[in-house]
């Protein structure tokens, strides 16, 4: 577990950029699936950076400024359903071992917040993701608007305590990163093992079940998002989940998941033929998406914008889509006309971190952002080439993407992926090296 001095200087530089009033910031609710059962619980990720704490029905309160303190409301101790559930903190619990100033009961939150908030200039609070908590913290401002006779002032001001955090979640700070690392190192591991297992005739699902399998072995609590395992023209469907498919000698497989790691996700595709050997169309196509992602990756370093990878890796796939033929007209033409989003209608990558689709602006004043040490984010150019309008048909059905996960340092980047595979040799010999 991340060292919770962490946790508590995050939660000192927000409330030192609140510059005063309150924040409230609450973990993610529980879930029922169907009847008693629940989805797997995962806290929210605003509540977890600045706390480290697990548990739901839990509630941080920052007060800003010089009066700068935080408080965390949680759930009671109670034998009966620890028994069930397993160990709670409980307040006293929580704040000795997570190093909050004050704690309380998660039932006295309406109670406390109405003292909390009497003559504080302004809430920071998220409205809009939940709309059962808008109406709580407006019932809190209501219940301080209630005692004005009394001289007591509500807050004027409602601010997005989320503008604060998001850009402090954009630049990781070192125990982050390593955690990073460790869920990037292991998804690297899981699509190695899946490499190793495909073969023809198998079904998408038992490739499915290699990854996971690799992931929990390793500690990761769960995959970061539902892994896409598509072989064979499925690879040409963005968000294919059902991976129900059986593969056939001759297939692509393209495979995107990674794994969470103590909160943190890692985000990776790779694409290999289930045989052990590339086609000739195949091998063309992906040989353009990994020209394409090593020019993006090349752009990667401090002072670019955040736009420069994708404009590298579109000018490349539109570039090579003329030569392979799927393309006519100028290069210009092609990129000014975006005749490429046929085969490449997605962005190069996104911001990554607690979140898979991670917290940040990438626009600033109108501008793309300029690239700082610290940032991660992904790196994903792909070609999807679908069967009909005009495609030739040696290349229809071959969809490929390639995925990586990088840090922005000092000097350029660090890939945190770089043990899984993605060079044609290294990817064949690794597909091949378990078969009779
Ligand atoms: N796996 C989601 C994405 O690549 O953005
Ligand atoms: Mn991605
Ligand atoms: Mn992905």
């Amino acid at each position: 577990m991340t060292d919770i001095k962490v946790h508590a200087r995050r939660r000192a530089r927000l409330a030192r950029e609140m510059g005063g009033g309150v924040a409230v910031v609450p973990t993610a609710p529980e879930r029922t699936r169907n009847r008693d059962a629940h989805y797997p619980y995962r806290f929210d990720s605003y509540f977890y950076y600045l706390t480290g704490f697990r548990e739901p029905e839990s509630v941080l309160v920052v007060l800003g400024g010089d009066a700068a303190k935080s408080i965390l409301f949680c759930r009671e101790r109670d034998a009966e359903r620890e028994i069930w559930d397993g160990h709670r903190y409980g307040p006293d619990g929580a704040r000795e071992k997570f190093g909050f100033d004050e704690a309380f009961s998660i039932a006295r939150l309406d109670e406390r917040m109405s003292e909390l908030l009497a003559n504080q200039d302004m809430l920071w609070c998220r409205l809009g993701a939940d709309s059962a908590w808008d109406a709580r913290v407006v019932g809190w401002i209501n219940d301080v608007r209630a005692q004005a006779r009394t001289g007591i002032r509500a807050p004027r001001e409602i601010k997005d305590v989320c503008a604060l955090l998001d850009e402090m979640r954009l630049i990781k700070d070192a125990a982050e990163i390593g955690v990073m690392r460790r869920a990037a190192g292991i998804s690297a591991l899981a699509h190695r093992r899946a490499m190793r297992a495909a073969r023809p005739g198998r079904a998408e699902y038992e490739i499915e079940a290699e990854i996971l399998h690799e992931f929990r072995r390793h500690g990761a609590q769960a995959p970061a998002y539902t892994p896409i395992v598509a072989g064979g023209s499925r690879s040409c469907i963005l968000h294919y989940v059902e991976n129900d498919g059986v593969l056939h000698d001759g297939d692509l497989l393209l495979i995107d998941a990674g794994c969470e790691f103590d909160g943190y996700a890692s985000d990776v595709t790779r694409t290999f033929p289930v045989s052990g050997r590339f086609g000739g169309p195949q091998k063309q196509v992906y040989e353009l998406v990994l020209e394409a992602q090593k020019a993006a990756l090349a752009a990667v370093r401090p002072g670019s914008e955040w736009s420069a990878p994708h404009e590298a890796a579109v000018a490349v796939l539109a570039r090579g889509l003329i030569d392979l033929g799927l393309l006519t007209g100028s290069l210009e033409q092609a990129i000014e006309t975006e005749a490429y989003k046929k085969f490449f209608m997605h962005r190069t990558g996104h911001w990554l971190g607690l979140d898979v689709h991670d917290a940040g602006e990438y626009k600033r004043d109108g501008k793309w952002r300029v690239l700082e040490p610290g940032m991660i984010f992904t790196v994903e150019p792909g070609c999807y080439v679908r069967a009909g309008d005009g495609v030739p048909g040696p290349f229809a059905g071959i969809g490929v993407r390639i995925e990586d996960d990088v840090l922005v340092t000092e000097s350029g980047c660090e890939i945190l992926t770089a043990d899984a595979p993605k060079q044609v040799a290294e990817i064949e010999e690794l597909v091949r090296s378990e078969r009779g």
